[in-house]
C-alpha cells in the first residue's frame, strides 16, 4: 500500500474492491485512504473515511456486484463522506455497474434503474465515473455528470495469446456484442461473428440460432460483458458443438456466476471461463488494475 502523501488525486478504497484497489495504487503510485465498513444487525451499512481528503480528487473504488444495493449505499456514503469532509472532487470508479442492465423502460409501468442508481450517485456527491464494459453505453447519456466506459475485452483476448490460443474465432453470443467480438478479434488475429439471440421481456427466457457461421475444426471463445445465470454460454455452446467446433472457451468482463452457472458451462463442453476481477471470483485471472491505473494517471496529470 502506497502511503499517503502531498498528491492531487487519493484512492479511497471501497469495502468491495479491496485488493483491486491496491494493485491500482501500486500502479499509479497514488496514495491510499482506507474505509472502515461493517454492517449493523439490522443490515445497514456504516463506513468511515479513515484520512484527510481537504482539496483533493478522491477516487474511490468500489465494485457493486451482490449484494448490489449495499455495495451502491456504500458507495453513496464514501461519496456523502468525502464532501462533507472537503474533497474537491469524487470520481466514482465502479468496475461493474449494477442496474446497467435496465437502461430502458422495456415493459410499461417499469423503472430504468440505471437512471435513479446515476441520480442517487449525483446527490450523494459524486462529479464523474469510470465503469468497464457497461453493458450498453447508450446508459452512459443517463448520468447527470462525466461519466465513460473502459473495454477489458482486449485484456481478455490477450490472457487466450499467452496461453498460445492465436487465431481463434471470436464469437459474440449476440449481434449487440459484435463489437466486443471485433475488440477481441483485432487481438487474436482470427474471424470474429456472432449469434442471433432473442429475449421474451415477461419470462427472460432466451433463445438462439448460429445461422450463417461457420465455424467447423476451429477454436471458438465466446465473449460476453456479463455471465450472470450462464444460459447464453450454455446455450451458445450447444450451437457451436453442432456446428463441429474443435474447441470452446468463455471470457467475459464481469463473471457474476449466479448459482450453478460455473457447473452448467463446463458440462456443456466448455473448457475455461475466464472473466476479470471486477466481481473477484477464481475465474477472476484477468486484472483490471492496469487498465483503471492508466485512466487514474490521466486524472494525477489533469
Ligand atoms: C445480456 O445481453 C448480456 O450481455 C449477457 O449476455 C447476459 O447478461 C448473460 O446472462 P446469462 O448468463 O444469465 O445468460
Amino acid at each position: 500500500m502506497c502511503k499517503e502523501g502531498k498528491q492531487k488525486v487519493k484512492i479511497v478504497l471501497g469495502p468491495a474492491s479491496q485488493e483491486l484497489g491496491e494493485k491500482i495504487s501500486q500502479l499509479t503510485s497514488i496514495p491510499i485512504v482506507p474505509v472502515a465498513s461493517k454492517m449493523f444487525p439490522d443490515g445497514e451499512s456504516y463506513i468511515r473515511i479513515e484520512g484527510n481528503m481537504q482539496d483533493e480528487h478522491v477516487a474511490i473504488v468500489q465494485t457493486t456486484c451482490a449484494p448490489q444495493d449495499s455495495r451502491l449505499m456504500q458507495l453513496a456514503f464514501m461519496a456523502a463522506a468525502a464532501k462533507r469532509n472537503k474533497a474537491r472532487k469524487v470520481t466514482a470508479v465502479v468496475p461493474y455497474l449494477a442496474y446497467a442492465r435496465q437502461d430502458k423502460s422495456f415493459l410499461p409501468g417499469e423503472n430504468v434503474s440505471i437512471e435513479t442508481v446515476a441520480h442517487m450517485l449525483k446527490a450523494a456527491g459524486v462529479d464523474a465515473l469510470v465503469t468497464v464494459n457497461i453493458h450498453a453505453e447508450s446508459a452512459l447519456k443517463k448520468f447527470p455528470f462525466p461519466a465513460k466506459t473502459l473495454s477489458a475485452i482486449p485484456l481478455l483476448a490477450e490472457y487466450f495469446t499467452k496461453k498460445g490460443i492465436k487465431k481463434a474465432f471470436a464469437l459474440a453470443p449476440d449481434k449487440g456484442a459484435m463489437y466486443i467480438a471485433e475488440q477481441a478479434q483485432s487481438v487474436l488475429q482470427g474471424e470474429a461473428g456472432h449469434l442471433e439471440k432473442q429475449r421474451d421481456r415477461y419470462t427472460g427466457q432466451t433463445s438462439q440460432t448460429g445461422k450463417g457461421l461457420n465455424v467447423k475444426g476451429q477454436t471458438v471463445i465466446i465473449f460476453d460483458d456479463i455471465i450472470s445465470t450462464g444460459g447464453t454460454i450454455v446455450g451458445a455452446a450447444k450451437i457451436l458443438r453442432e456446428l463441429g467446433v474443435a474447441h470452446v472457451y468463455t471470457a467475459c468482463v464481469h463473471g457474476l456466476l449466479i448459482g450453478d452457472a460455473e457447473k452448467r458451462i463446463l458440462d456443456a463442453g466448455v473448457e475455461e471461463i475466464v472473466s476479470t476481477d471486477s466481481v473477484p471470483s477464481h475465474v477472476s485471472k484477468v486484472s483490471l488494475a492496469p487498465l483503471i491505473a492508466k485512466a487514474l494517471k490521466a486524472l494525477k496529470s489533469g
